[in-house]
């Protein structure tokens, strides 16, 4: 942990990573490395491949071939389960348990006996008052808050986050990048993918890809500069015309 807080050790790294369904290379060859108490936003049209890399960095999905590594260790790992934390893009709650009850099950999961730690997590995301509240019964905005606050009841130091802010309103959005870039300072560092850009500059750096491969990363300034557009949907579409990343 020291040494990845140093920076001696990326936070997260992706070698040469693949994953196929049988003729579908739905991950083509990822290589990165991502450093400690940052925000990257992986950011690609719907089939790119997107959730297939988080799973595999999450040692969720076993890759073809390459290697993903979390704080140095090789994924999947037993030691690295209490340091992720994971919002899956499909809500991984349980809706025949309340919210609270939802909460406590994922921190029990993770090792935490704490049992502020669930309802702190609640808070952060405004659910308090729908603690007692079936999960079944909450709105589809609501769930992705609950989904939201189970991945960090543990205080994970890597968040690895599958769209989270999908049918969330604009102000809890607001809240929820605001929350993120809390941790960040605090030092977790963030995985967050997205197939929208308007939340793009909200993280420090991106990762664009298409067809299973990253086609350009860099801050979205860099990402702009290096297109010569100031619009990173174009950005994008320049990036793919050129193929993968050099
Ligand atoms: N279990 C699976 N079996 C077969 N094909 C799969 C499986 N999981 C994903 N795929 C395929 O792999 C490709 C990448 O899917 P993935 O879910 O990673 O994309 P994504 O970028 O997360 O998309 P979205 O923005 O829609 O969430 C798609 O073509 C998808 O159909
Ligand atoms: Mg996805």
């Amino acid at each position: 942990m020291q040494t990845v807080a140093m920076g001696l050790v990326p936070a997260v790294q992706a070698i040469d990573l693949r994953k196929s369904f049988g003729e579908l290379h739905a991950v083509d060859g990822v290589s990165f490395e991502l450093a400690a108490g940052r925000i990257y936003g992986v950011l690609g049209p719907n089939g790119s491949g997107k959730t297939t890399l988080i799973r595999m960095l999450t040692g969720l999905g076993r890759p073809t071939a390459g290697e993903a590594r979390v704080l140095g260790v090789q994924m999947p790992s037993r030691t690295n389960l209490a340091r992720i934390g994971y919002m899956t893009q499909s809500d991984g709650i349980y809706p025949e348990l309340t919210a609270a009850e939802n909460a406590r099950f994922f921190g029990a999961m993770y090792g935490i006996r704490d049992p502020d730690a669930a309802e702190a997590a609640l808070a952060v995301v405004e659910l308090s008052d729908r603690a007692g509240a079936l999960a079944s019964q909450l709105s589809g905005g609501l769930r992705r808050r609950l989904s939201l606050a189970c991945a960090l009841v543990h205080r994970p130091p890597v968040l690895f986050l599958d769209e989270p802010t999908v049918g969330v309103d604009p102000a809890l959005r607001a809240q929820f990048w605001a929350y993120f870039h809390e941790l960040a300072r605090d030092g977790t560092t963030i995985v967050v993918s997205s197939h929208v850009m308007d939340e793009a500059d909200r993280c420090d750096e991106l990762l664009f890809m298409r067809a299973g491969r990253v086609i350009a990363q860099g801050s979205g300034g860099e990402l702009r500069a290096r297109a010569g557009t100031s619009d990173l949907e174009q950005a994008f579409l320049q990036f793919s015309a050129q193929g993968p990343a050099a």
